[in-house]
């Protein structure tokens, strides 16, 4: 029989400084009416100077395995997404299972910018449906502030750090119900990060840092997570009214009330978190199902839509019965 990833447990770290709008708007010609009515933040996390994506992977996972009340050594795979890694290699994945002390699992990072939860997520259900895998550690983990050019006004006021934990189990009970991953090379112009060591492609100023056209970008998101949901709808037979919760990628308040606005949703069945989380990056999506598991809205037996569009682009998109 073929076994279904159920969520047995969520984790999330945020680190302690928080930088406001009105800190940004003493650095750059901004205001924090301007920040909150076009995206919808308010502040932001950063990381200290000794944090770091594995550092803190490590202590979203650690909630999420407690939560999860399994041992850390019944995990099998660990799945890492960051666009901030510790290290070129080893993989942040594999720096995380030393510092869980587990032997004997597969870890591997993947990068697929903010859709790097959805892609993971996507990767981890096809190893417990195939049997390859009964117990998978997912983790989004993103120093988003260290890639940002902090004199850049269109792109400082956007991202924060933080980390995001999922542990999936197999089960008899329905859990992931269907995933959805799509990428597009043709968008790289739009939204990119050079590597400054390999200098593959120019960046102003070789310290590579986001390079972003955002308007562009918004646009593309919102016609792309239109589409996703319909797909995401139609695979599975399902109606509008059958989804409790939306739990998006928190790129913009705009972007989510439009993907809400195509689900008939009102914002009060959205988890969103942007307002004083910013962008995670990979890690938001997961940081706002920890929110909305931990505070008790999303509740066993509901329907979860997750989705997400990020640079390449990529875009997917999950339907999970919690
Ligand atoms: N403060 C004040 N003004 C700003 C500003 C800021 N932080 N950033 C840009 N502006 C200005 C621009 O310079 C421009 O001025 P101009 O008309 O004099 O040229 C004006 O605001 C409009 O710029 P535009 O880029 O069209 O604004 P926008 O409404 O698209 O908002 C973003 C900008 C970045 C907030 C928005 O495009 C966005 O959120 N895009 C998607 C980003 C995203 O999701 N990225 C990650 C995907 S995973």
């Amino acid at each position: 029989m073929t076994a279904n990833a159920k969520i047995l447990g969520t984790g999330g770290y945020l680190p302690a400084e928080i930088r406001t709008n009105d800190d940004i708007s003493k650095t750059v010609d901004t205001s924090d009416a301007w920040i909150y009515e076009r995206t919808g933040i308010k502040s932001r996390r950063i990381a200290a100077p000794e944090e770091s994506a594995a550092s803190m992977a490590e202590i979203a996972a650690k909630q999420a395995i407690a939560n999860a009340a399994i041992n850390a050594s019944d995990i099998d795979l660990i799945i890492v997404t960051t666009g901030t890694p510790d290290c070129v290699y080893p993989s942040t994945a594999c720096i995380v299972q030393e510092r869980l002390g587990i032997k004997n699992c597969v870890a591997f990072d993947v990068q697929a910018a903010c859709s790097g939860a959805l892609f993971s997520l996507s990767i981890a259900d096809q190893y417990i449906k195939t049997g390859a895998a009964k117990n998978v550690l997912l983790i989004g983990s993103e120093l988003c502030s260290r890639i940002v050019d902090w004199t850049d006004r269109g792109t400082c006021i956007l991202f924060g750090d933080g980390a995001g934990a999922l542990l999936l189990g197999a089960s008899e009970e329905p859990g992931v119900l269907s995933t959805h991953i799509h990428s597009d090379g043709a968008y790289c112009d739009l939204l990119y990060c050079p590597n400054p060591q390999v200098e593959a492609r120019n960046d102003k100023n070789g310290l590579g840092f986001i390079n972003m056209r955002g308007n562009e970008v918004f646009k593309m998101a919102v016609t792309t997570l239109e589409r996703i949901v319909d797909e995401t709808l139609e695979a599975n037979n399902l109606s509008k009214a059958d989804i409790h919760w939306l739990v998006p990628h928190q790129a913009n308040i705009r972007i989510i009330a439009a993907t809400a606005k195509k689900l008939k949703m009102s914002l009060d069945q959205v988890i969103v978190t942007l307002e004083e989380q910013g962008n995670t990056s990979s890690a938001s999506v997961l940081l706002a199902l920890h929110q909305g598991i931990s505070d008790g809205r999303i509740q066993r037996g509901q329907n979860i839509l997750l989705e997400a569009f990020g640079a390449g682009f990529t875009w997917g998109s999950a339907l999970i019965k919690y």
